[in-house]
């Protein structure tokens, strides 16, 4: 891709399939003007200077170039915040500080992972009083997610009907929720591979056990031991079966991941007999008003402390998202990684 006007930014750039991205110098004129996300045709009038974005696992498959069906050239990154530039729309003035979190940015439309991006005013969300860019980063689609799932629990199960489980404990979904539910008076066990390396930093998260992943990846039975008021998963296939069937009665199970595969080997056995409810979770095109709530919730039960921990990998560069990318899937990321276009 090649830069039409002088003023220049970078931007990381997928050009090609299973090979990893690779940081060019774009500029304005080199962002999409019109969407076709979902084949809906919309003008992106917001142009935004991006002062962060972030590495979530869909980010690490778009840098490497492993996306399945990725539109080539593609700017990764499905998360961004920064600062209006200008929106010819007239919905936001220069200067408004913004989120926009999924709608199809880095996958289907240039995403965060660039000095620059041009956006639709629909996909937009104001920075919530009080959050600064850094932490809105650090939250990112992952962290909004997280929200997302635990309030479904929270609207049908109280802390004192039992613990709650949290698979995939150390990444970025689970360990927003570890963090949430705690800080909501639930006793949770958060369930990890890594437990020796993490059983510290989901400790001081606040959970309550640290559950060797392990026993949640053998075949599943259609029933078991009752053990969960209710659950985050993250992972799908076995360990979403074996914590289905280890829900209490009338528990609320939040799917929204599929680290451990697609396929989800259970019965109907703890629908029509323990009446489990399974709630399905999907952010990336969550009307607005929906997203704001989730960051209520994050702003009043996930401390800034809570996201220095989360967040305690340094502040990566664009030339450094390949990397992280590709440790991301080995599986080898705890927390999460910003990443500041400009570094
Ligand atoms: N539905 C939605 O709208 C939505 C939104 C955001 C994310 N997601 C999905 O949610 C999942 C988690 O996202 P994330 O951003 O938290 O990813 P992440 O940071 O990569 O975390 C995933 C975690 O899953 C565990 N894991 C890794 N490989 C695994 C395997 N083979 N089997 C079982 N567990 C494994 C690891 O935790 P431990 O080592 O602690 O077990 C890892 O840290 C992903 O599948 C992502 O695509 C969905």
């Amino acid at each position: 891709m090649r830069a039409k006007s002088v003023r220049a930014f970078r931007a990381l750039v997928t050009t090609a399939k299973k090979t990893p991205a690779v940081v060019q110098s774009l500029s304005a004129a080199d962002l999409p003007d019109i969407s076709q996300v979902k084949g809906e045709e919309g003008a992106c009038s917001v142009h935004v200077k991006v002062k962060y974005s972030n590495v979530n696992y869909k980010d690490a498959l778009v840098a490497q170039g492993l996306y399945a069906g990725l539109p080539l050239p593609m700017v990764g990154g499905i998360d961004l915040t920064g600062t209006v530039m200008s929106d010819s729309s007239g919905k936001f003035k220069e200067g408004d500080k913004i989120i926009v979190n999924g709608f199809g940015i880095g996958t289907d439309h240039f995403g965060g992972f660039a000095e620059e991006a041009k956006v639709r005013p629909e996909w937009c969300q104001s920075l919530p009083a009080g959050m600064s860019h850094l932490t809105a980063a650090r939250i990112g689609t992952a962290g909004y997610t997280a929200s997302l799932c635990v309030e479904a629990i929270r609207q049908t199960v109280k802390p004192s009907e039992g613990p709650i489980a949290v698979s995939g404990a150390t990444g970025g979904v689970g360990s927003v929720s570890v963090s949430l539910l705690s800080n909501l008076g639930y006793e949770v066990h958060a369930i990890s591979g890594k437990t020796e390396q993490n059983a510290e930093f989901l400790t001081a998260l606040g959970a309550h056990t640290v559950l060797n992943r392990s026993e949640f990846e053998v075949k599943p039975r259609a029933l078991g031991k009752e053990r969960f008021a209710g659950a985050v998963d993250a992972c799908g296939s076995n360990v979403l079966a074996n914590i289905l069937s280890m829900t209490k009665r009338y528990g609320t199970v939040s799917a929204c991941g599929l680290a451990a595969g697609l396929d989800l080997p259970t019965s109907v056995a703890p629908f029509i007999l323990r009446g489990i409810i399974l709630n399905g979770v999907e952010c990336v095109y969550l009307p607005i008003s929906k997203r704001e709530s989730a960051y209520d919730l994050l702003s009043n039960a996930c401390p800034e402390s809570d996201l220095d921990l989360i967040g305690r990998n340094p502040i990566i560069s664009l030339e450094e998202v390949p990397v992280v990318a590709k440790a991301m899937l080995s599986g080898e990321i705890t927390g999460r990684y910003v990443v500041d276009p400009s570094a």
